[in-house]
């Protein structure tokens, strides 16, 4: 479906894992698309998006002026997507999180709140942010569940200082902004060690699903913390572009809405499930519980994304996960390239 025929996009953070998933499905989908991509690829690789006519890639952050200076008002769509990967990294280093999560949607929003033609801005936000930290059984989040003061990190804090300011922004200037709460993604493109060096080994192990498939293929344990009883609800990459294109085009300026796939599954299910499709007999490695990690048990109801904008997730985990096995199989070259360009910094 050409939903964005003669549209011209911009995608920040568009080099990254979702971020290149949503670049390849509007470019494949809409032929007549103009499609920007600002990233400084401080967690990806310029290989992850298309050589393509119809992209126009700049490199660098989204708060330089000189990068700003690029982006005219001609835009009908952008989806903001940059962040500081991941919640170890901000903890590491607050500042820098605060440089690259907080400071690029202030930035990014005053520079485009007067723009006339944007249709909708599309803000990628975190279910960590909302979700309530207890390892009671869960009940599903729901978009109106109360905002926590209590942050696990600052990750999480920018995430929902992004809401914060999507919410004044349409409020003040009527810039028609729409919050995408996303569950836990995985899928066939995100990279391990993709990007710089983030100051800890989170850099590389920069998710559960990517990590633990990796271990498994290479026939090594999977690192359970906790003995793998959190909860998470994974949604595949398809899905998640598949919702923020929704979004886009169904999702009412000011409102927030949940990407997700509303299954609970615990760390150790996944774990397991990784291990029998891909063959792994090593088992498991027992680690104690993340100290700042409060958010137990947890997943998101998806009923009004599915009620108003037509969003429901399709791909069930098995699937999904078997797919991101083939993918990793047959890209292992790349992601052991990237891995390798941290090890003189990992340590052990
Ligand atoms: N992947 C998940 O499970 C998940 C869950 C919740 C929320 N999110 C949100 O979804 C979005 C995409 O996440 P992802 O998994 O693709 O992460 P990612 O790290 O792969 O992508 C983020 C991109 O932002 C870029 N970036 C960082 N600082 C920038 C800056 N100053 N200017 C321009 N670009 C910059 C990075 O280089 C990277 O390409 C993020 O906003 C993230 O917070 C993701």
């Amino acid at each position: 479906m050409e939903e964005f025929k003669n549209k011209n996009i911009l995608v920040v953070g568009g080099a990254g894992f979702v971020g290149s998933n949503l670049v390849k499905i509007i470019l494949n989908d809409n032929p007549d698309v103009r499609v920007n991509v600002v990233d400084n690829l401080l967690s990806s690789e310029r290989e992850n998006l298309p050589i393509d006519d119809r992209l126009n890639f700049i490199e660098g952050s989204i708060t330089d002026e000189n990068v700003l200076g690029q982006i005219e008002d001609n835009l009908d769509y952008i989806f903001h997507l940059a962040t500081y990967h991941g919640n170890q990294s901000s903890i590491h280093d607050p500042l820098a999180d605060h440089a690259n999560n907080t400071l690029t949607t202030l930035k990014l929003f005053d520079w485009v709140k007067n723009f006339q033609n944007i249709t909708k801005l599309v803000y990628s936000s975190a279910g960590c942010s909302v979700a309530k930290k207890t390892f009671d059984t869960a009940v599903p989040t729901i978009e109106d569940n109360p905002i926590e003061l209590k942050q696990d990190s600052p990750y999480s804090i920018s995430k929902i200082i992004g809401e914060f300011y999507s919410v004044y922004y349409f409020n003040q200037h009527k810039l028609p902004t729409v919050r995408a709460r996303f569950q836990n993604v995985y899928g066939p493109g995100e990279i391990l060690g993709a990007g710089k060096w983030r100051g800890t080994p989170a850099t590389v192990w920069r998710n559960v699903t990517p990590t633990f498939i990796y271990k498994a293929l290479n026939n090594m344990q999977l690192p359970l913390e906790n003995d793998g009883i959190a909860t998470r609800d994974f949604i595949f990459v398809e899905d998640i572009c598949r919702g923020l294109i929704a979004c886009a085009l169904h999702g009412t300026p000011g409102d927030v809405y949940n990407l997700a796939s509303s299954v609970e599954t615990s760390i150790r299910q996944l774990a397991e499930m990784i291990n029998e499709i891909s063959g792994n007999t090593a088992g498991f490695e027992h680690l104690p519980k993340r100290p700042w990690d409060n958010s137990g048990k947890r997943f998101a109801s998806g009923e009004k994304s599915r009620t108003q904008l037509g969003f429901q997730a399709k791909i069930d985990i098995r699937t999904g996960l078997e797919t991101t096995i083939n993918w990793t199989k047959d890209n292992l070259d790349i992601i052991n390239k990237n891995i390798d360009k941290h090890k003189d910094k990992m340590g052990k």
